[in-house]
């Protein structure tokens, strides 16, 4: 029986590739965004994959959206194996720019749209005894850097919330897992206006995710090394030292 994942947030960049990648090591992969079934890009990947590829449509900053899109993700195969959300949205901005709506946003799908898709899916899991979330943070998470708090801070939260999660879930054998890696070249990060070290194709990144994901259980997944090295170093960090190279960023 082939393995089936459900990739939140597969209509470009990481969750695109990763869809790919899923569909050609023999995956069941149902992708969703807001207009999963109307994105060109995964018309014609379903062109190539019809047997293994559904498109569900679901927008997370809404609950009814988010039910009814599960129910719909698990008739697809009748199942779900994995649930990798990494639905996500980014605005790095200075005080002076602050949009209260762009803060409201990154909450709404870098948090809470994965509490509304974990809630919609555990009676699933429950019901069939096992299931395994995967959720696509950011090296951000481990500490606020000068202009992207509104980005970070619901990352930083949806880590909290994967550990907090983890050791409940664990007893009704539902897995929980989190990816944390750094600069990667997409829609998301062409805002950018600074150099971004370490910065990788999104192909690249798919590879990296989905070979770590297979080699280990473990509930950290992070890259490239030195970035979260040092990203790690900031968190762990006396915070004297911390903002001394955080305020360099300004
Ligand atoms: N790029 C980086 O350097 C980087 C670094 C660390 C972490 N990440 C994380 O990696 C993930 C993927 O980012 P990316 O760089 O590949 O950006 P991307 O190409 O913009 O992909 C973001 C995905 O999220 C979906 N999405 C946004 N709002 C949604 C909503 N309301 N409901 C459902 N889906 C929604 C988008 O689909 P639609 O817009 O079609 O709905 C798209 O499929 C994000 O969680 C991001 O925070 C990225």
């Amino acid at each position: 029986m082939k393995t089936t994942i459900w990739i939140v947030g597969g209509s470009s960049g990481i969750g695109f590739e990763l869809a790919t990648r899923y569909l050609k090591n023999d995956y069941q992969v149902i992708v969703s965004a807001r207009k999963a079934t109307q994105t060109e890009s995964l018309q014609q990947l379903q062109v190539e994959f019809p047997a293994t590829l559904q498109l569900v449509d679901m927008d997370v900053s809404d609950m009814k959206s988010v039910a009814d899109a599960t129910q719909k993700a698990w008739k697809s195969f009748g199942q779900i194996d994995c649930c990798l959300y990494n639905a996500g949205v980014y605005e790095h901005m200075k005080v002076s720019e602050w949009d209260i709506e762009k803060f409201e946003q990154m909450t709404q799908i870098n948090y809470l749209g994965a509490v509304r898709v974990t809630t919609a899916l555990i009676p699933f899991f429950q019901k069939s005894g096992k299931g395994s979330f995967v959720f696509n943070a950011s090296i951000s998470s481990y500490f606020g850097l000068p202009y992207g708090g509104g980005y970070s801070a619901p990352k930083a939260a949806l880590m909290n919330f994967c550990e907090a999660i983890k050791p409940e879930l664990e007893l009704q054998n539902i897995d929980v897992r989190i990816i944390n890696h750094g600069f990667v070249k997409t829609r998301l990060t062409a805002k950018n206006d600074f150099e971004m070290p370490q910065l990788l194709e999104p192909a690249d990144a798919a590879k990296i995710i989905y070979e770590k994901l297979n080699a280990s259980n473990r509930f950290e997944i992070r890259f490239p090394f030195l970035l979260t090295s040092f990203l790690y170093f900031l968190r762990c960090a006396p915070r004297s030292i911390a903002f001394y190279f955080t305020r360099k960023a300004l």
